[in-house]
């Protein structure tokens, strides 16, 4: 998610803009850069880190008297991260920031073409500086402006923008994505979020949405799109500026695993046109179509999440979906057949492993998908085709809302598939599209609700030496995940197994108190997981069953704690599944006192092989 901040003031704004950008460092970003009022607008802008921006701002000496200026990080979403991508942009008389998506870019793009405008980048932010430029050309005047823009826009937008002729005032709106406004004694600030002006102020406005805010230096006003001026409710914060930027929870992987609601409704609604999967016009859905057999090929969490790919492809289009570890795929001389797609996922779109396993199906001449999470990562450059998961940044190093919007990539892949070679039919698809855009969300926000209830099975596994995940179907894909999970960040030895395998070695391994975490949301296996939980419980397990209100209410389950998910669709079963799964794993680590975020020996992004 990009980040926005704005000074006015007496100060120098230099400092102020590069400090709030640093604050804001972890929404992620790829470019930077800011406006400055020096003589006219000055922008200084680059792909790359903050530090990137400071150098170039070391030899702008000019610069360095200006106290008035808007600045930008920038995570990717229209055009790669470039130079001219990069935030802000800037028009004859104005200079603009914006966090958010303009959804109908192409038609603002077209309307500006159809008036002489030209593009420099390839962003839909461009468009709506220049459709601002072309109405204070009629109107001399930012306000009416910015109002009049703002009736063609469509989408989520926070912008701070600044005018030529309006030396020392910021302008800012938004609708959907969040803006801060601030007023001090040194002057006015806007900012996307709070950690961006708390060494300034810990009191601010959240203007509502379709409110513009107006800050000269000493001074904030806030105006409807009639033209009056309203009033504004402040807000106060009593956090530092390290709570601020995880929004108040105790660790990124639980603010990240809270995203989820929200990351996967994005993903799905991203994806649909009509009310059915959509992936562009040059989406490869003839591959899909003809294909004899689909290769996902992944590292960690992301080749769990294309397990459970691999499940709902096979159940809806019944292609054999083969799911290849990358480490391993391109050094068992794969077979593959000319027209079978490899599908890489990958959260950072940087790992070694994966794009090795890229560019080995890329040799082999075979299509290439990239479905990952970072605009303009080397995978999503190098693929034939990429669709990209909305998930926004995910600093914590162990994946979670990743995993879960891959997941629901892959189902919609599964769907627009199984749609074009007829498996499955058109008004089946609306619903369960319709299913993942509300249910699927609603289902997550009612395991959130059950934090405390999941900590409280956390405190049986902190002291385990050995925890064991059973599940059959798509519950042991789950526990797959769910056992690398508490694996990495709580640095308990844990194991996933088929829940049928255990009569065929494993069981020797229970005994009393071993922990089993076993999992049944699969209604017809249910009774299947019966016995095996009979069967562990009955050598001494301490026994965690996980499972649906639906299932518990047909059989007495065996368990020491049971954890009752909320009833969806039992194909929709593993989002909220795997919600509960990685809130028991970052539980177990947190109450151990662990840096849930940052675990010994590992990275977030596995850059070498
Ligand atoms: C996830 O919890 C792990 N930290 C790790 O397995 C990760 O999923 C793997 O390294 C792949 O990363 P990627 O998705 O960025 O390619």
């Amino acid at each position: 998610m990009c980040g926005i901040i704005g000074y006015t003031g007496v100060k120098k704004a230099v400092p102020i803009l590069l400090a709030g950008l640093a604050a804001l460092e972890y929404r992620g970003y790829d470019s930077a850069g800011i406006a400055v009022q020096e003589n006219g607008l000055k922008v200084v802008k680059t792909k790359g880190r903050l530090s990137l921006l400071r150098e170039k701002l070391e030899h702008a000496t000019h610069l360095q008297h200006a106290t008035c200026g808007i600045g930008h990080t920038r995570w990717a979403t229209h055009g790669e991260p470039s130079d001219v991508n990069s935030h802000p942009h800037a028009t004859a008389h104005l200079a603009l920031v914006h966090n958010g998506i303009i959804e109908n870019y192409a038609q603002i793009a077209a309307f500006l073409t159809e008036r002489g405008y030209t593009f420099l980048s390839q962003t839909d932010t461009e468009t709506a500086a220049l459709l601002i430029d072309h109405y204070y050309k009629e109107e001399k005047e930012p306000q009416k402006a910015i109002f009049r823009a703002l009736q063609m826009l469509r989408g989520a937008f926070a912008f701070g923008i600044c005018f030529a002729d309006y030396p020392d005032r910021i302008y800012a709106i938004r609708k959907d994505s969040p803006l801060i406004v601030a007023s001090t004694e040194a002057g006015a600030l806007i900012a996307s979020d709070v950690p961006a002006i708390l060494p300034h102020t810990n009191v601010y406005y959240r203007p509502e949405e379709g409110v513009l805010a107006v800050l000269e230096k000493a001074q904030v006003s806030f105006y409807s799109a009639a033209g009056k001026q309203v009033q504004q409710k402040t807000e106060r914060l009593d956090w530092n500026v390290e709570q601020a930027q995880k929004g108040g929870f105790p660790h990124f992987m639980l603010k990240e695993i809270h995203e989820e609601p929200q990351a996967i409704s994005r993903t799905v609604s991203a994806h649909l046109k009509d009310g059915l999967p959509y992936f562009g016009e040059n989406f490869p859905t003839e591959v899909l179509k003809s294909c004899r057999a689909i290769h996902v090929v992944a590292c960690g969490t992301a080749m769990h999440a294309g397990l459970i790919g691999k499940r709902i492809i096979e159940r809806l289009c019944r292609i054999p979906v083969r799911v290849e570890i990358a480490s391993e795929f391109r050094y068992r001389n794969p077979i593959l057949e000319e027209n079978d797609p490899v599908i890489l996922l990958s959260q950072s779109g940087e790992t070694a492993d994966t794009l090795a396993a890229l560019r080995h199906a890329r040799e082999k001449g075979v299509p290439t998908l990239a479905i990952v999470n970072v605009n303009g990562s080397t995978l999503s450059r190098e693929a034939d085709h990429v669709l990209y998961t909305p998930a926004g940044p995910e600093i914590a190093v162990a994946s979670t809302k990743a995993y879960s919007v891959q997941c629901a990539l892959l189902y919609l892949l599964a769907l627009h598939a199984g749609l074009a070679r007829g498996q499955i039919s058109a008004e089946t698809v609306r619903e369960i599209c319709q299913k993942m855009q509300h249910e699927v969300p609603e289902s997550v926000e009612k395991v959130l609700e059950m934090n405390d209830e999941i900590c409280g099975c956390a405190k049986e596994l902190t002291d385990a030496e050995h925890v064991f995940y059973i599940g059959r179907d798509v519950d042991f894909d789950l526990c797959t995940e769910s056992s690398l999970k508490l694996k990495e960040i709580s640095y308990i030895h844990s194991e996933a197994y088929a829940a049928g395998e255990l009569k065929h070695g494993t069981i020797s391994l229970i005994t009393h108190g071993t922990p089993v975490v076993a999992l049944s949301t699969v209604p017809a296996l249910a009774g299947k997981m019966l016995s095996a939980m009979r069967e562990v419980a009955a050598r001494g397990a301490m026994l965690l069953t996980v499972t649906t209100k639906q299932i518990a209410a047909k059989e007495e389950l065996p368990a020491d704690r049971l954890l009752l998910l909320p009833d969806i669709d039992e194909l929709l079963a593993p989002f909220p599944a795997i919600c509960a799964m990685q809130l028991l794993a970052y539980h177990v680590s947190a109450l151990k006192g662990l840096d849930v975020d940052k675990p010994r020996h590992l990275a977030k992004s596995v850059t070498v092989e």
